[in-house]
């Protein structure tokens, strides 16, 4: 369905009732573009093949926060989730800390009722994760096993997670983040660490293993536009496949920030991947912005900008299987406890209307 057209005193009034959340008039002109009809929905606008995202609020940073844990209490909030996306990631709720908190006890409860959810309004899931540096329990950081058992530790766990979801999460993340900015691999995972780096492939058949029918990926930030650590994937990936180690996508994070550049020459950097038969997919976008009150309408202009070309770098790139928001509205966001003179990260305001960021993005899947 075409964009509608919208007269240019529609448009402003549009943008400033946006910015009721805020406190302060802007004098720079509104975003041009389409706004999306009120009745617009991302999942609905999509085109066949791409699942649209978002990471369920839980756990992490949300455990000290000033409001009730947001998925099981926030009913505004699940009806976005419900609406918007066909495709859910559990933020946190999948994580080792939180789904396997002593050796002998896994915690499942937050991430079936998130699971349960995606069935009840036809979504997908995506894992996060099941390899990485951080998030990871005491019991498993400071316990003093040896090589054998952590490897023994790490394969049950896979087994017994994926397992559980198998047929019920179509995507797993299952190394996360092993590469630093130049390439090399992370000196801080402890299961690179201790077992060395073959450990990754054996994560993956493990994880094949316990569900043949999930795409499984590596997954990381910082990459979109290629670089030193694009091409330690792309090196990666094609020892991988040569070996009949089951990768089935890489995740190009796409955590943007002001302060850093736009994803230029996506799409080239992600069709290196599907050249090679992969799936890509961008699985926690979200565009950072310095903020002391108000964002000014051109912050948003830019930030919609930037949302736009992370997806359609995706888009473009020929097999991209989903494009996931890290998070909405603002409130729920990770950013301004990492950065906090940073945030309005997420296309929705705190009170659940849309921003520029929303209409861009409706406006390409639309389009498509
Ligand atoms: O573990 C400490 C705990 O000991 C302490 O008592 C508590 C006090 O607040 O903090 C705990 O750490 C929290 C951590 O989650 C573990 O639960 C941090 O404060 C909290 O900020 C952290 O947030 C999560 C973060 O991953 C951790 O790296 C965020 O909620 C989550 O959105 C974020 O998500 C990651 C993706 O998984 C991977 N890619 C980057 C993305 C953004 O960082």
């Amino acid at each position: 369905m075409p964009a509608t057209p919208r007269p240019l005193l529609v448009l402003a009034l549009a943008s400033a009732l946006a910015l009721t959340a805020c406190s302060a008039a802007e004098p720079d002109p509104p975003t041009a573009g389409p706004t999306a009809p009120a009745d617009a929905r991302l999942r609905d606008a999509a085109p066949e093949g791409l699942l649209v995202g978002a990471a369920v609020a839980g756990g992490g940073h949300h455990v000290d926060a000033d409001y009730p844990d947001p998925f099981p209490n926030d009913e505004p909030y699940r009806e976005l989730l419900a609406s918007e996306f066909s495709s859910l990631t559990p933020e946190n709720q999948l994580k080792w800390e939180f789904v396997h908190p002593e050796r002998d006890r896994y915690e499942f409860g937050a991430a079936d009722a998130i699971v349960a959810f995606a069935e009840e309004h036809g979504q997908a899931v995506r894992g996060h994760t099941l390899l990485w540096h951080s998030q990871n329990p005491d019991w498993l950081t400071e316990g003093e096993f040896s090589d054998a058992e952590l490897r023994d530790i790490l394969h049950e766990h896979i087994s017994t997670v994926v397992g559980r979801y198998a047929g019920r999460i179509a995507e797993w993340d299952v190394a996360n983040e092993i590469f630093d900015d130049s390439g090399a691999l992370r000196s801080e995972n402890l299961w690179i660490l201790r077992l060395g780096e073959g450990i990754v492939a054996d994560a993956f058949r493990w994880a094949h293993e316990a569900d043949p029918d999930a795409r499984l990926f590596l997954n990381d930030y910082g990459m979109e536009s290629g670089g030193p650590k694009a091409d330690a994937y792309l090196a990666l990936v094609k020892e991988l496949l040569a070996e009949g180690v089951p990768v089935g996508g890489v995740g190009f994070q796409g955590h943007l920030a002001f302060e850093y550049s736009a994803p230029g020459g996506m799409a080239d950097n992600l069709r290196r991947f599907v050249d090679l038969g992969l799936a890509v997919a961008v699985t926690e976008a979200d565009v950072r912005m310095p903020v002391d009150g108000t964002p000014t309408n051109a912050q948003l202009t830019q930030q919609a900008e930037w949302f736009g070309e992370l997806l359609e770098g995706c888009l473009d790139a020929g097999h991209c299987t989903s494009f996931t928001l890290w998070g909405a509205p603002d409130r729920y966001s990770w950013v301004p406890v990492f950065f906090p003179s940073q945030g309005a990260a997420t296309p929705w305001w705190d009170d659940l209307s849309r921003k520029p960021a929303y209409d861009t993005l409706w406006g390409i899947l639309d389009a498509r």
